[in-house]
């Protein structure tokens, strides 16, 4: 019987966080600025809410905790590789992430472009190893979503249509659409990798697509009120550059207040997602109901650390 596990454990927080160091790519002679670029990243995971959330489904799911580990680190390690590359000079320029100088800003451009094709490779390594004892079925499902998600379909395209924004005619529905690709496609994966191992019905799939659109968008424009009104000391990462570079910026398309409304409005919408999985999985989705309750807290977190930093 698979013991359900909380996503905000401090004993699953300790297991990721040693897992995430574990699981770094490794070599003999590695060139140490890539190797300390690689361990910056792995001291500073951020909130690990795609970790957590990867760990907590693939156990329940039925995979052992050290495979479960794996696959949570991949989308761990895939989401860190496109902020090592989202924060170069080229891109958004930023100077600080998680707390600390971006890591080009440490060890350099080209360190920190290696060190993400580095964690890039280790990932798909570490899907591999964790379901190669899966029925073929599960393994293909699982190839196409990460090229679904991953891809120009996904994360890729949405960031070159976020790079491309100022040239764009700007408008909210192309705000959204980019938040689809280059921040919901890593919910798709983080929800569906492990989905595939439970084999969800139709009814529970399309509830599954739905919830990470929801999720995508909520969680975007919860970043976008921040990048609005956090100073970087609170949020960790430069803020303030969304306008400063034009990129695209629902608080900044709608205004915050009806970014805000927007944002309950998403909530709702994803909260029927979820009722209709508790309706027909009697239970084995319900680890995502915990998830669903921190990203809807986001705004109001960093509110609350704004408070405390003033
Ligand atoms: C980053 O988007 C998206 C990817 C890296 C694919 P943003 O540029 O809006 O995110 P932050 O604000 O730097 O975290
Ligand atoms: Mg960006
Ligand atoms: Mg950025």
């Amino acid at each position: 019987m698979t013991r359900p596990c909380s996503l905000f454990a401090a004993t699953h927080e300790r297991a990721l966080r040693a897992a995430l160091h574990r699981h770094l790519p490794a070599a003999a002679q590695a060139e140490p600025r890539l190797v300390a670029a690689l361990a910056q990243g792995a001291a500073h995971p951020g909130k690990l809410l795609r970790g957590r959330l990867v760990l907590a489904a693939a156990h329940r799911h039925g995979l052992g905790a050290r495979r479960a580990s794996k696959i949570a680190c991949a989308v761990e390690y895939f989401h860190t590789s496109s902020l090592l590359l989202d924060d170069l000079p080229c891109m958004d320029d930023a100077v600080v992430r998680r707390g600390q100088p971006c890591v080009h800003r440490r060890h350099g451009e080209a360190t920190a472009i290696l060190a993400a094709l580095a964690l890039i490779n280790r990932a798909y390594a570490l899907v591999g190893e964790a379901l190669v004892t899966q029925p073929l079925r599960v393994r293909a499902r699982a190839v196409a979503w990460l090229d679904r998600s991953l891809g120009l379909a996904g994360l890729v395209g949405g960031q070159a249509w976020d790079l491309a924004f100022a040239r764009s005619t700007r408008s909210p529905a192309l705000v959204s659409r980019i938040a689809a690709g280059k921040t919901g496609a890593l919910f798709v994966l983080a929800v569906q990798l492990p989905a595939t191992l439970a084999r969800p019905s139709r009814a529970e799939q399309r509830a599954l697509d739905a919830l990470c659109i929801y999720w995508g968008q909520l969680y975007q424009i919860a970043d976008d009120l921040s990048d609005v009104t956090a100073c970087t000391a609170v949020s960790g990462k430069t803020s303030g550059r969304d306008r400063q570079l034009a990129r695209p910026n629902l608080a900044v398309a709608l205004g915050s207040a009806r970014a805000q409304a927007r944002l309950v409005r998403l909530s709702g919408q994803a909260e029927r997602a979820l009722t209709t999985l508790r309706a027909r999985g009697g239970g084995r989705w319900d680890y995502l109901w915990e998830l669903h309750a921190a990203l809807v807290r986001l705004p109001a977190a960093h509110v609350e650390a704004q408070h405390h930093a003033a």
